[in-house]
């Protein structure tokens, strides 16, 4: 007897998909409270170095799940959206990648091109560049006060969107992600 499969729509987003979500998501947060953190510790201080070891570990290690995520091919569940609100998503979601890979990449070039090692971890990072003013100054402005202001616009536009999707619309955006 012939068998039939029938391929069933996709509702919700895979286990590794969530989990390079959240992680990420808690990882971007501590990005921003190991800057912060670091603010209150006195200039060259063991306290200072710790909150910048942190930051620019987590840091790589936002750009590595990125890397990997970007690999896995995730596949995302359709969301029965009009045209236009899929032109909106898609565009977002990849806004935002592009932001969580050009951060960690801008980041180190900042901390690179003044000479400085960069540490992952424990495991030192010597610079490409050396002492390179003119680079640093690219990194210096795409990784800088603006670029804060920027990035949390977006980010809360997002999580303004999946609450709205939640509580307004009352549709399953958010639950297929938790
Ligand atoms: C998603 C990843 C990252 C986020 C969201 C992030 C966020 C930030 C923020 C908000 C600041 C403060 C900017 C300012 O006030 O001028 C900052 C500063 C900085 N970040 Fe990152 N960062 C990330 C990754 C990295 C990585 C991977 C590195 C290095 C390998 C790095 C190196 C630095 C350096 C050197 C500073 C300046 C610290 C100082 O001297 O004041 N960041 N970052
Ligand atoms: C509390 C914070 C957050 C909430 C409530 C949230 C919520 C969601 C929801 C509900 C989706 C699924 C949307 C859909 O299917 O249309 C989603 C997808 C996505 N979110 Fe978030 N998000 C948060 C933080 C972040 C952060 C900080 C980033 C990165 C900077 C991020 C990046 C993404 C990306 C790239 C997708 C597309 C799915 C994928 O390609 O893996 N989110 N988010």
């Amino acid at each position: 007897m012939a068998s039939t499969s029938v391929s069933v729509p996709q509702t919700t987003y895979t286990l590794p998909a969530k989990f390079y979500h959240w992680s990420t998501a808690v990882l971007i947060a501590s990005m921003f409270i190991t800057i912060w953190l670091r603010g209150f510790a006195e200039s060259k201080s063991a306290a200072q170095a710790f909150w910048t070891n942190a930051h620019t570990s987590l840091g790589i290690l936002v750009f590595g799940l990125t890397v990997l995520r970007l690999l896995s091919r995730i596949r995302v569940p359709e969301s029965g959206e009009s045209a236009f609100g899929e032109f909106l998503r898609t565009a977002m979601h990849r806004t935002l990648l592009v932001v969580t890979l050009l951060l960690p990449i801008s980041g180190f070039v900042r901390m690179a091109a003044r000479n400085r090692v960069t540490d992952f971890f424990g495991y030192a990072i010597a610079s490409p560049f050396g002492d390179a003013p003119s680079i640093y100054a690219i990194g210096r402005a795409l990784h800088g006060d603006a670029m804060q202001y920027v990035v949390l616009a977006l980010i809360a536009l997002h999580v303004a969107a999946a609450l709205g999707h939640h509580y307004f619309l009352k549709d399953d955006t958010l639950r297929r992600m938790v």
